[in-house]
Parts: structure tokens; sequence; C-alpha cells
């Protein structure tokens, strides 16, 4: 670990220390301390400045009111956290102490009792199951479809042509998930199922925006939970129609290669394998997972990289110099560390999933402050990537920041667009090798000139740019 100086410097850790190694304690044993936080009104607590502008509401709580904040959203006692090592030993402590906050009613209609919402014994045997289906030796694997994709995207651009880099990026990482889940099972290229896929996308943002609808009872039928609900039922049909052709294929026929069959090969330790509906519900998982979050952290990185001509004549260079002309390979993603610091950079400061969530199942504190049994515990990658305390100039986009040999030194968790603990991104290899390859086959042909764009991000599941980032493709 890298550690920062203000953590060596101050005494900033205040958690209970058995034997050298941080722990939280029990409420009875915390030495209580009022937590401060702002004043919230009577039932919607601070749900409003909340659901006007949450990244802006993080980063004053943390600028107003310190490292441990508490608040409420609606009837709910939450506590958010801005400093790295709280923000570990939360996440450290999620199965044990903190449970994943249940999002609504919205995402459960799409991904099911999957992995990303599962907990206790089940998640544990879910995650076991899915792992491997994405440890890197098969990544490897999905590497060629991730570069075969992008340089025939390559081969459709022309000079001169005008994009919209999202809709362009999602396309692409798209086909790359599909292919890689389903390897050419589907005759439209996962057109329906994409199409499908924006509608849910549209309407989970219409459920989520602003947070109200989180207090919506399951019951309830508004315009946009129908539209969710009919899309969600071209997905399942889809999903299960190719789940049904690979089981009663000839098993010597059956393809393993890909993630569908990988999940349906897949058997935990008493040899049970997925049941359908559990194989449905974690490939549209690793679909929903793993695309759309990818194709904005690459638009994001065109954007920076349109504003930088340093990081991104020194991105040329070491494409040219390392690949001189050849497609990328797996093997290549060790041989571009400036490559893969752009799109760390760009991660940092637009990571696609810009909060964490748990809830204390049980009674513990944290740095002396009693966290009450269902408290939300909150942490904000947005607000602790752009702290001044762990990033010098924090807002500038400077890929160097991550040469080995910076003067910057950047503590644990004080990075983590992939979160942390147990919980952690299942998917973080698969995405950083897919963003850096993409961007290595792309950007050696062409360059991405940006129309002006104030860089504002739009918060909904993700942190998506506000309007549209238009480009101009220049071949070099
Ligand atoms: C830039 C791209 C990505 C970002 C920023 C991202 C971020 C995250 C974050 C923040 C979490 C929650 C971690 C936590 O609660 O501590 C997560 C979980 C997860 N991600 Fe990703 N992810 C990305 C790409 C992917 C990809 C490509 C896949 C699949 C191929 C994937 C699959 C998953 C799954 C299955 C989980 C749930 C893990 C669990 O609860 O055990 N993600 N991701």
């Amino acid at each position: 670990m890298r550690t920062h100086p203000d953590i060596t410097r101050k005494p900033y850790f205040m958690f209970g220390r058995e034997s050298g190694k941080m722990s939280l304690m029990v409420a009875s044993e915390a030495p209580a301390r009022p937590v401060p936080g702002p004043r919230g009104l009577p039932l919607l607590g601070n749900l409003l400045a909340f659901g006007r502008d949450p990244l802006a509401f993080f980063s004053r709580l943390r600028d107003d009111y310190g490292d441990v904040v508490t608040w409420r959203l609606g009837p709910r006692r939450s506590l958010f956290l801005s400093r790295p090592d709280h923000i570990a030993e939360l996440l450290a402590a999620v199965e044990q102490t903190y449970e994943p906050l249940e999002i609504g009613w919205a995402l459960k209609q799409l991904l099911g009792d999957s992995v990303l919402l599962s907990k206790g014994a089940d998640w544990r045997r879910k995650r076991a199951l899915v792992q491997p289906t994405v440890r890197p030796r098969h990544v490897r694997t999905y590497a060629a479809t991730m570069v075969d994709c992008s340089t025939a995207l390559a081969g459709t651009w022309r000079d001169g042509q005008r994009l919209d880099v999202r809709r362009e990026m999602t396309r692409l990482t798209q086909r790359i998930v599909v292919r890689t889940l389903f390897g050419n099972d589907l005759e439209d290229d996962g057109g329906r199922l994409g199409d499908a896929m924006a509608v849910i996308q549209r309407e989970l943002a219409t459920e989520l925006r602003g947070g109200v609808n989180l207090f919506l009872p399951s019951w309830a039928r508004p315009p946009w939970r129908r539209r969710l609900l009919a899309a969600v039922a071209v997905v399942d049909a889809e999903i299960r129609r190719l789940i049904d052709a690979r089981r009663s294929a000839d098993p010597a026929d059956a393809r393993q290669d890909d993630l569908l069959g990988r999940l349906l090969a897949a058997r935990d330790e008493d040899g049970r394998a997925l049941t359908a509906r559990e194989v449905r519900d974690e490939a549209v998982t690793l679909w929903a997972a793993g695309h759309e979050t990818t194709s904005t952290t690459l638009t994001w990185t065109w954007l920076l990289l349109a504003r930088s001509p340093d990081a991104r004549a020194r991105l040329t260079e070491e494409l040219d110099r390392v690949l001189g002309g050849r497609p990328p390979a797996y093997e290549d993603y060790e041989r571009l560390p400036w490559t893969r610091q752009v799109v760390k950079e760009a991660l940092r400061l637009y990571p696609p999933a810009w909060v964490i969530t748990a809830v204390a199942g049980k009674e513990a504190a944290l740095d002396g402050a009693p966290v009450r049994a269902g408290t939300v515990m909150w942490c904000s990658q947005w607000a602790t990537h752009r702290d001044p305390r762990w990033f010098r100039d924090p807002a500038a986009f400077r890929p160097e920041r991550w040469d080995a040999g910076a003067p910057d030194v950047v503590p644990d968790h004080a990075w983590f667009p992939f979160g942390g603990g147990q919980r952690t991104c299942l998917g973080a290899r698969f995405a950083l090798v897919e963003a850096t390859l993409v961007l290595a086959a792309l950007a050696q042909r062409f360059h991405l000139e940006a129309d002006p764009h104030d860089g504002v991000p739009a918060v909904g599941l993700l942190l998506l740019p506000a309007v549209p980032v238009r480009a101009t493709v220049r071949a070099r």
C-alpha cells in the first residue's frame, strides 16, 4: 500500500485497535461523541438537498462537517464517510457487520437474486460460482473479442466523421459483452436485447431520480414501471431461449468458452449447478454491470484526452512504440502503462459508480461514533476521488500522478471505482483490460476532437455526461 503523508503525520485513525489491526468496536465500548451533520426537515430529513444534487451534497458534507457526518434520507439515519481508511474499514466489514442496501423494487426486476443483490450464504454461493467465469485466464480469451470488436469499429470510422461518443462506445461495449456472454448465438447481434436494455436503463433512472421513488410501494405501477416490466419480459424471453438452446445441444458441441457456457458448467461445492433462473439472473447482471460502466469510462476518457494534448501525445507515442501499428493483444495490457494510467485517472475524475451504501446489521462504532443497527452507511467515489487531501489539484486530469516515481502518494481506498472488500467489483479486471485495449486499438489510429463540453455529469445509476459528448473523428 502507498501511504499518504497526512495519514502517517496525523493520528487520524481512531478505531479500536487490537494487535495493531483496525477493528470496529461494538457501540457500548465506543467513547460516545456527537457526530456532526446538517439539520434536516421533519420526515424528509435531508432528502431534498440530496435529491437536488447528490454530488454537491456529499462534497458539502465533507467540507462543512468533517470525515464522519450524520444525515437523514427521509426517515433513515445515515452516516457519510469520506476518509479512505474509514471507507476501507466499512467495505471490509460488509457481509459481517454491514449488509448491502436494498436499492428498491426496480433493480430487483432486472437482476433478480443475482450476486449483485443477494446476501449472506446465498451471495457467497453465487459469488463462488460466478467469479471463476471472469478470472484473468478467461479474460485473456475475452480480450480477443474486445480487440476484434474495436478493430471492426475502427474500420468504419472516417476522417471528419461526426460521432456521439457515448452512443458509439455503448454500441461497442454492448457488442463486446454480448459476444463474451453468448458467443455468436444472437442472430441480430443482440439488437433486440440492446433495445430492451436501453428502455430498462431509462426507466431505472426515472425510478431512482431524486430518491423519492425509492419509497414507492412495490405494488405501485406508474407508467415508467409498466414500461420497465415490459422490457424485462423481452430480456427474460430472449435469454431463456438462449439457455434452452444450449441445454438441448449435444454436450459435445456445447460451447464453454463464453460466459454463458461457463455459467451453465459452474458447480458449487456440493456439485449443484445454477438453475435456469439463476443463470438468467447472473447473465443479465454481468451484462448490465459490464457494459454501460465501461462505455461511460471510455466516453469520459475521450473527453479528457481531447482537452489534454500532452496526455494524448504521450498516449500515441506509447501506442506507436509498443504496438507499431498492429492491433493490441491481452499481453499488451501490462506493456501499456501510460494507457492504463489514462484510464485510471478518468476513473478517478468520473467514477461511473459514484456511491456505495451499506446498512448496519447490528450495533457498531466508527471512529468513536456509535453506529446504530439500521443506519445506512454511505461513501462516495466522487467526493473522495476529488478530495484535495489525497489528490493534489484534484480537478485536474493528470495521468502522471500515477507514474511509478510520482511525488503524489495516494492512500488505499482514496481511489476505489470498483469498491472494495469481499463485494468488490467482480469484473474489475475485465473492465480495466477492456477499457485499455479498446482505447489502444482506437487511439492508435484516431483522435476524437470533442466539441466544447462543460464536463458536468448527470447523476443516475451511473455518472453519465449530462449533455452528449459529440466529436469529430480525426485520422492520425
Ligand atoms: C469501469 C467499469 C466498472 C465499474 C466502475 C464497476 C464498479 C463496481 C462497483 C463499485 C461495484 C460494487 C462494489 C462494492 O459494493 O464494494 C461493482 C460490483 C459488481 N460488478 Fe462492477 N464495475 C465495472 C465493470 C464491471 C464488469 C465489466 C463486470 C462484469 C463483467 C462487473 C460485474 C460486477 C458484479 C457482478 C458486481 C457485484 C459483486 C458482488 O456483489 O459480489 N462490473 N462494480
